[in-house]
């Protein structure tokens, strides 16, 4: 049976935007997160505390934590992939940031530059670290089901390097299909397998759209009793330089999906919709959602 409430983690202003080469001003970032907190909107991702020869377009997150208008029970985070960057999260008031695995060993390298173990040693210090300053910590492991360099990815590696950060304090883990080139039918066989190293109710999902597979995944993780995803409002991200590549599964077309279920979000469609149509006209290019078009063509 389906779940009565989703939680809906939004992180179009950090998955999206991080992708984007043309230059985005802190005032537009800001906009984009105040509108997207009035849309209902309960946890943002708002920035990355990553080094900036990375992600150049990550740089400003500090100023963006500065200048966003806080709405009480609103959680606004920050992903952070080391002790310098919880410290750079903590010295701009964030209070809760996220940790970024691996489950393939090539993408750990590409990504953040060291071996699925490395990083996951490298957390210990920073978990330490939040713990003692009252930080929350949320976990990600990536190309749960696929991976741009080594292709299929075991199961079974996704369940460890889930189990080893759920146990050293991530209150939550996001399994991230990071090339969108899951189906149903694996998504609901790696939860199960998932599920015996890290509760259900302790595990988002984090479908990337590429191969339009998203939103079924989605449906699917709800039969297997997963009640947090992430998505990006007007299906930001992807390079605009690679072919075929793409954004997180939108957030309205999700939200339209669970409104339709009868699934409580407390997120404002119409809202959300407008928020996405402002950030796509600042970014010159079509909106990403497929709600949001089909509402323009009614
Ligand atoms: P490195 O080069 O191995 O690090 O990078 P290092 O420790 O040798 O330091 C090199 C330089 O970076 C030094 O500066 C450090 O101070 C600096 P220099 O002395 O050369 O001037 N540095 C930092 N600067 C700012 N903030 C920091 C920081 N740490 C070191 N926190 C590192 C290793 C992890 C830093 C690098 O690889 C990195 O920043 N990677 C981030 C990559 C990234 O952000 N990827 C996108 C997010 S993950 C994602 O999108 C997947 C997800 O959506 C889920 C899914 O879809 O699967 C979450
Ligand atoms: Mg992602």
């Amino acid at each position: 049976s389906l779940p009565k409430q989703v939680r809906l983690v939004e992180v179009g202003p950090r998955d999206g935007l991080q992708n984007e080469k043309q230059p985005i001003s802190i005032a537009d970032k800001v906009r984009l997160v105040d509108d997207l907190s009035a849309a209902g909107l309960g946890h943002i991702e708002v920035g990355s505390f990553v080094s900036p020869k990375w992600v150049p377009q990550m740089a400003g997150s500090a100023e963006v934590f500065a200048r966003i208008a806080q709405k009480p029970g609103v959680s606004y985070t920050a992903l952070t992939p080391n002790l310098k960057g919880l410290e750079a999260a903590m010295a701009a008031g964030v209070s809760e940031v996220a940790v970024f695995a691996a489950a393939s060993e090539a993408f750990s390298q590409k990504n953040i530059n060291c071996s699925i173990d490395e990083s996951l040693a490298r957390f210990a210090p920073l978990m330490e670290a939040a713990r003692e300053n009252g930080i929350r910590v949320r976990g990600y492991v990536s190309c749960v089901l696929g991976c741009p360099y080594e292709g299929e990815v075991d199961p079974a590696q996704v369940a460890r390097v889930a189990r080893e950060l759920f146990a050293m304090g991530c209150y939550e883990v996001s399994l991230g299909d990071t090339i969108g080139t899951g189906t149903p039918g694996k998504t609901r066989q790696l939860i199960d397998i998932v599920s015996r190293a890290v509760p259900r109710d302790k595990l988002a999902g984090h479908f990337h759209d590429t191969y339009g597979q998203a939103l079924a995944n989605i449906y699917a993780s709800l039969l297997e009793g997963i009640c947090v995803f992430d998505s990006s409002v007007a299906g930001l991200g992807g390079c605009p330089y690679a072919k075929g590549a793409s954004g997180n599964v939108a957030s309205e077309d999700v939200l339209y999906m669970l409104d339709g279920l009868g699934i409580d979000t407390g997120i404002d469609l119409e809202a959300l919709i407008a928020a996405g149509q402002r950030i796509s006209d600042v970014l010159g290019r079509p909106n990403g959602s497929r709600v949001a078009k089909a509402r323009q063509h009614r």
